[in-house]
């Protein structure tokens, strides 16, 4: 049966297919502006209406695939269906109609998706390239969710839902999230999916992707709390050394990160194709994001055989205030694209983001180069050079000397600002949103959040300032912090700080970045 038929019937089909294209109509117009305030603009957010998790995240025939939770009838958590958009370079998306709609008795939950490149499923229908997109997601009923397997043969536009659904059930209301990954070492498909309240991963696999059988758990130490949404497992090479390769089991928990409520949280260890052993101390808990908007990451499938890279993205909220961050006509937004890799750092195995090379495609205009000057003397090269703007990259190298704090403040205008601070003293690097602008609409939602960093009397920056999205890289991917804001449109200056006159900026680069919608 076509998955995207099935809520229609008889004399409700007329009615239902002009609310459709009245929708689509609608979501068309909204596309063209992109323009909302607040609406980031280079970073992927739906026409229209409420996004959550990053799905499916494929790439196939030259095209990326972002599939997305999505709610096509409101700007609210409901009616969770898969939005569907694609792109040549992860960065422009083109919105395509919601891929895998509600059904009558479940909701679309997160998922993700593979090729099958010689039909093992059987389920591929072109006889000359016997490949076809095959997605795996949790139909949400009530009370069980199992996972549903749907495939399509026209480059993700139309699916179909697999007539023995579902291909995993375990009888539980929680059992969800599926990430299908290929094992190259058993030559098989592996399944990591959790059960959320037990805080456990559960690793099934297949041959063909239909019949799945269960093969081990991964459960959380004494003590976790919270429940454990969106697994993904992959493997890298450590400091690029490919006889050095460890297991990443990613667990998305839901509340008790860093910050306060959701976060991404993972553990480095091995994988034999069945079970995953953790080789992290249990006394470290390891988190891939310090602000408080990164969560439920999905990691791409299937990137070109030429692209070595890992590459995923996260949905920037928390669920603390998801339904309320204050946008109008959309809410909600997906994370850069960002490159993995795994480095030895003192205290052990860490993995390290960064933000994909082709981000340097946005750079629209370079405001400024400045090499080994005094803050007062940036201040006034940005001063001159008009450094100001709501679509930013900064890439800065600071060495605060005696400083107590050294650091940016973003967003400034009358009575607001967004610190992006330095504390060498205490190896703290923070981002302090409380005054950053529109902050009442959840008390979750002000605050400083902060992250460690190795002993050093230097500090480099990677900053993506994209309207009401901070991303910041720190010290090439060793800490990650992510943070949404709300400032006033007029809100748009730039400065450097640091309470020490012998503060130096080793070097700083400002560029104006482009919108992907234009
Ligand atoms: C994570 C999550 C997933 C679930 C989806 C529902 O944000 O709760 O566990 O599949 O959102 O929208």
């Amino acid at each position: 049966m076509k998955v995207s038929n099935m809520a229609f019937r008889g004399a409700a089909i007329s009615l239902a297919t002009l609310l459709l294209v009245s929708a689509w109509a609608f979501a068309l117009r909204a596309q063209k502006s992109y323009d909302e305030p607040w609406r980031p603009q280079f970073h992927f957010t739906p026409p229209k209406d409420f996004t959550n998790d990053p799905n499916g995240l494929v790439f196939y025939k030259g095209e990326y695939h972002l599939f997305y939770q999505y709610n096509p009838q409101g700007t609210e958590w409901g009616h969770m269906s898969w939005g569907h958009a694609v792109s040549t370079d992860m960065l422009h998306w083109k919105n395509l109609p919601v891929a895998i709609p509600e059904a009558p008795e479940y909701m679309i939950y997160s998922g993700s998706a593979v090729v099958d490149w010689h039909n093992a499923s059987g389920l591929c229908t072109d006889r000359a390239d016997p490949s076809c997109l095959i997605a795996v997601y949790t139909a949400a009923g009530a009370n069980l969710q199992r996972q549903n397997l749907a495939f399509s043969n026209d480059k993700g536009r139309t699916w179909t839902d697999y007539a023995r659904n579902p291909v995993a059930d375990l009888k539980q209301p929680d059992f969800r999230d599926p990430k299908v990954i290929w094992y190259e070492a058993e030559k098989k498909w592996v399944m990591v999916a959790v059960l959320a309240d037990e805080r456990k991963a559960v690793f099934f696999d297949s041959h063909d992707l239909k019949t799945w059988a269960l093969r081990g758990s991964f459960e959380a130490a004494a003590g976790e709390k919270g429940q454990w949404e969106c697994p993904d497992l992959f493997e890298l090479a450590v400091d690029g050394n490919p006889a050095n390769k460890k297991w990443v089991l990613v667990v998305n928990r839901n509340p008790g990160a860093p910050a306060g409520g959701t976060g991404t949280r993972y553990f480095v260890g091995s994988f034999d194709g069945a079970r995953f052993v953790n080789e992290t101390p249990e006394t470290q808990e390891l988190w891939a994001d310090y602000g408080k908007d990164f969560y439920a990451t999905n990691s791409f499938a299937d990137l070109p055989s030429k692209d070595p890279r890992k590459i995923w993205m996260g949905w920037i909220s928390n669920w603390q205030y998801a339904n309320r961050e204050p946008t109008a006509v959309w809410r909600g937004a997906q994370s850069l694209p960002r490159a993995l890799s795994l480095s030895q750092f003192p205290d052990g195995i860490r993995l390290v983001q960064k933000p994909i090379s082709e981000t340097q495609g946005l750079r629209e205009r370079e405001f400024l180069e400045l090499t080994n000057v005094s803050v007062s003397t940036a201040m006034q090269a940005m001063h001159l050079a008009n450094v100001r703007g709501d679509m930013l990259e900064i890439e800065a190298e600071l060495a605060p000397g005696e400083a107590k704090e050294m650091g940016l403040r973003l967003r400034k205008g009358a009575g607001e600002e967004t610190i992006l601070g330095f504390k060498p003293g205490s190896k703290e690097v923070f981002v302090d949103r409380t005054r950053s602008g529109e902050v009442g609409f959840a008390p979750e939602f002000p605050g400083r959040h902060k992250a460690s960093v190795g002993e050093s009397s230097q500090l480099k920056l990677h900053v993506f300032l994209d309207r009401s999205s901070l991303e910041v890289f720190v010290n090439d991917g060793e800490r990650v912090l992510t943070d949404r804001i709300y400032p006033a449109v007029s809100s748009d200056g730039i400065e450097l700080y640091s309470d020490s006159a012998k503060s130096r900026v080793l070097s700083l680069t400002i560029w104006k970045l482009g919108s992907v919608w234009r």
